[in-house]
């Protein structure tokens, strides 16, 4: 039976994001990147990663896996490249000061690389490419995850969802943004199927014995006790490229940890030797490169513009009306939910609720 919804002014939640942030301990600047980059995944129609992981972000605060104060440090610089040190903060206010790094190296050498290591979850990969579009830049995000995808030919959860992202301005008002997991799907996506009491579809998570799971309940506990895995970009064999998915998420790992002498695989686990909760030291990696350096924005977002319009313009598969290119999607919700407000179903609601009277915050009404 489908939950009855209520959609919640933008505004509204956005405030009460920032009320719950700031109730931990974090700092209003802080609070309102955290909140920012939430939020606009909720704007996207992302709905595995804004409000519905306020409560997550809170719960790893209280019990201290975050720290809400702390300022990330540089460990080595260069003109173009950086290496960051966390220091377990907020990812989201960590990864926006590395991001804007590499922007600010692109503005002055044409190119920006920071590697972090312990910084925290960083809520959409999206949100740090978008920031570089805003300056005529090319920019890239990559993050690793808690392990939850099993290698190609393996049944144990391993890997990230590991997502890759990258975003290009152009000529039209929405910009190039590919933003996605390197799985078939991302937990997120499992914990809103989970709230909406929904099953999951067969072949995107796999039990130790390769079979389909489907109860999303079932799998969430499951991954955690290392019995299922979600499996990567094109599935469990080689045959539609499943290989494929599990390499580019090695990648993001390697960018994630290697460069940064940071945490990888079962090291972000969340559980010390003694299955204890412990820190998480997630290691982001951010690119940014300045068009202006290669030819006039203006050519380069014409050419863009030239290619999408060229894919999108191409033959329908029956049945098919649209033709789509990365980030039309998003763009186009975003103004939906500007206009009529974030989706919110009952068992969301809940958890807005308790975390409403958990930091007591009476002035908030949580209402279409
Ligand atoms: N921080 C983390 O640890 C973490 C881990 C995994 C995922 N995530 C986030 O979860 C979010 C959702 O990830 P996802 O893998 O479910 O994304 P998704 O599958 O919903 O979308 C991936 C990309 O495909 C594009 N797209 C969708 N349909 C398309 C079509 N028909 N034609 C062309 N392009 C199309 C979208 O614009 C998007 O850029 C992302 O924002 C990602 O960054 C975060």
């Amino acid at each position: 039976m489908e939950q009855s919804m209520v959609h919640i002014p933008v505004d509204i939640l956005y405030k009460f994001m920032v009320a719950v942030f700031t109730g931990t301990g974090i700092s209003e600047k802080d609070a309102k990147t955290c909140a920012d980059v939430l939020i606009k995944s909720d704007l996207r129609g992302i709905e595995s990663h804004g409000i519905g992981r306020l409560r997550m972000y809170y719960e790893r605060l209280k019990a201290g896996l975050i720290e809400p104060s702390v300022t990330p440090s540089i460990v080595r610089e260069s003109p173009t490249t950086a290496v960051v040190e966390g220091n377990h903060g907020m990812g989201m206010v960590i990864a926006t000061q590395a991001m804007q790094m590499a922007i600010d190296k692109a503005r002055e050498y044409g190119m920006g690389a920071v590697a972090v290591r312990n910084s925290t979850h960083f809520g959409i990969d999206g949100y740090y490419p978008l920031m570089a579009i805003e300056h005529n830049m090319i920019g890239m995000s990559f993050t690793n995850a808690r392990p939850c995808v099993s290698p190609t030919h393996g049944t144990q959860p391993t890997l990230g969802t590991n997502p890759i992202s990258f975003g290009a301005p152009t000529d039209e008002e929405c910009p190039f943004l590919y933003d996605g997991a390197t799985s078939i799907t991302q937990r997120g996506k499992i914990e809103v199927l989970a709230r909406a009491e929904k099953p999951v579809p067969a072949g995107w998570v796999i039990d130790q014995n390769n079979q389909p799971m489907l109860d999303a309940d079932q799998i969430l506990d499951a991954i955690l006790a290392d019995d299922a895995a979600l499996l990567p970009l094109g599935g469990e064999s080689e045959r539609l490229g499943g290989h494929k998915g599990y390499c580019l998420s090695t990648m993001v790992e390697i960018l994630s940890s290697a460069l940064q002498s940071g945490a990888f695989l079962f090291q972000l686990s969340g559980l010390d030797e003694n299955k204890q909760p412990t820190r998480f030291r997630v290691g982001h990696f951010f690119m940014a490169m300045d068009i202006g350096s290669f030819l006039p924005p203006d050519e380069f977002k014409h050419n863009i513009g030239e290619l999408l319009r060229t894919l999108r313009a191409t033959r329908k598969a029956p049945g098919q009306e649209r033709i789509y290119t990365a980030g039309e999607k998003e763009f186009e919700m975003e103004k939906y939910v500007r206009a009529n407000g974030v989706p919110v179903n009952a068992n969301l609601r809940k958890d807005i609720l308790y975390l409403q009277q958990e930091l007591n915050l009476p002035g908030f009404v949580f209402t279409d």
